[in-house]
């Protein structure tokens, strides 16, 4: 049935009614709930269709993860078909789709990679911290190197350890203490230089800061860095080009692990399948999820190299092995699904097309500078934001209900746009994710839809 063509109204309230008195929702506040929602009926391409028949621009992809689009029927073929032969065996055993999977990522990443399979993101870059120290146990017997380095005002998911990893003091908040395991440093994010300072005459002061980190806090002590390629949670903060190589030169100097979060970045999502392939780093650990199903199914993995793999083999008696497992890790139909939906962005070459559309999308956004509280326009590929200020000069966050009335006025209007998660300090930025397949006259809708909303804006 498709929803866009036979809304619902009378389902719609049935499932409101029982939205509100049953589910407890992530993030949002049930009291605004309970005055507006959007109740999901249907989708296609880059729309989403609510029960009553409204159709929405998902500027965001669901959230960051929808990367083919919506409506891919295709994919609920295999998925059937896949439950008809086999639907689940734990991944002790070996499974068809799952190995092809896994032989199509390690292609994907030029060879020597091994993938270990979870469900979520947040999975994904925990698996990751504990290879990291296993790894660090089988190669430095005796040393005591559990720490990872990460960065202030990243987001690497919402398990207490990925959280402590993240970096937003605000989304901490409510549940620490942490462990202290995550040693902070700070971002590269040029616009709002940690250190006051400009790029290039910067000096790439970022790197030094992990640097002094790593010594400060001793090398011998330290397993890893995480590192998103492009932080998106900020508000999409495109380091400068040396930044992931010189990291990775920080890592071989002192014996660490690179870990990246490929999270939002991985699938196209920044104008190549990957994000570090931008920037011809080899990392060690690569955490990936959302645009490897494109969210048809929950799947994610934690993507090793194999000098790092070539660590867990040995003899049993040496109980080397990956020292932890998943129910559904590898489920087979949720690997079949992505191995199609992988087959789709290549052979509609998306990752390309986000390159040419981001930047089309990008000069329509810039064009928006002409709206004072425009402080900056940045993105790469189809991840994007456009930072709010109420000053140009000092730089001043606005408010967020500023940054609230224009994602309400966009999604009152037919769009959805998201917000940066930096909460009540860099909670500024209009953030952009659509699905790779949005077209150049979707963008142009998006672009307008923002400008009419900064126009109705009192204070400007
Ligand atoms: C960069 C990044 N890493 C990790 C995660 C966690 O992924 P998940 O929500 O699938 O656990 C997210 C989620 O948005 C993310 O943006």
């Amino acid at each position: 049935m498709s929803l866009t063509n036979s809304p619902d109204p009378a389902l719609r309230e049935a499932t409101v009614q029982q939205d509100l008195k049953n589910v407890l929702h992530p993030i949002v506040q049930h009291k605004v709930l309970e005055s507006k929602q959007i109740v999901v009926a249907g989708g296609q391409g880059s729309t989403i269709f609510d029960a009553d028949g409204t159709a929405y621009l998902d500027a965001m992809a669901g959230l960051w993860c929808v990367n083919i689009g919506y409506g891919r029927t295709e994919l609920a073929d295999v998925a059937a078909d896949q439950m008809r032969e086999l639907a689940y065996f734990p991944h002790t055993a070996m499974n068809a789709p799952a190995a092809e999977l896994a032989d199509k990522i390690n292609g994907l990443m030029g060879g020597g990679y091994h993938t270990y399979f979870v469900n979520s993101g947040s999975e994904a870059n925990e698996a990751g911290f504990k290879i990291a120290r296993q790894y660090m146990k089988h190669e430095h017997p005796g040393e005591w190197r559990f720490k990872t380095i990460s960065r202030y005002f990243a987001y690497h998911g919402t398990t207490l350890d990925t959280l402590d990893a993240g970096g937003m003091g605000e989304r901490k908040a409510k549940f620490e203490p942490f462990s202290g395991d995550f040693v902070h440093v700070a971002q590269p994010y040029c616009y709002r230089c940690p250190f006051g300072l400009s790029y290039p005459s910067c000096g790439l002061a970022c790197v030094k800061n992990m640097e002094n980190t790593i010594l400060g806090e001793g090398p011998e002590t330290v397993a890893e860095v995480i590192v998103e390629p492009v932080m998106s949670g900020v508000g999409v903060a495109v380091p400068p080009d040396e930044y992931l190589p010189e990291v990775e030169k920080l890592c071989r100097k002192y014996g660490i692990l690179l870990h990246l979060d490929e999270v939002i970045n991985g699938f196209g999502r920044t104008g190549k399948m990957f994000a570090h392939q931008h920037y011809g780093v080899s990392p060690d650990i690569i955490a990936i999820a959302k645009g490897i199903s494109s969210a048809y199914m929950p799947i994610a993995a934690t993507v090793v190299k194999n000098s790092v793999f070539e660590s867990f083999y040995g003899d049993p008696s040496e109980n080397r092995q990956v020292g932890q497992v998943n129910t559904y890790g590898g489920h087979p139909v949720a690997a079949a699904v992505a191995l199609r939906n992988i087959e789709i962005m290549e052979a509609e070459r998306l990752a390309e097309r986000a390159a040419e559309v981001g930047t089309y999308f990008l000069d329509g956004l810039t064009d928006l500078m002409r709206h004072k509280i425009v402080g900056d326009v940045r993105g790469k590929g189809l991840l994007l934001g456009i930072e709010l200020v109420k000053d140009r000069v000092s730089k001043e966050p606005v408010d967020a209900a500023t940054v609230t009335a224009i994602v309400d006025f966009c999604r009152d209007h037919g769009v959805i746009v998201g917000r940066s998660g930096g909460g009540r300090r860099y909670g500024n930025t209009i953030v952009f994710s659509p699905p790779l397949v949005i077209t150049r006259g979707e963008c142009d809708r998006i672009v307008e839809t923002l400008d009419r909303a900064l126009t109705a804006l009192p204070v400007q």
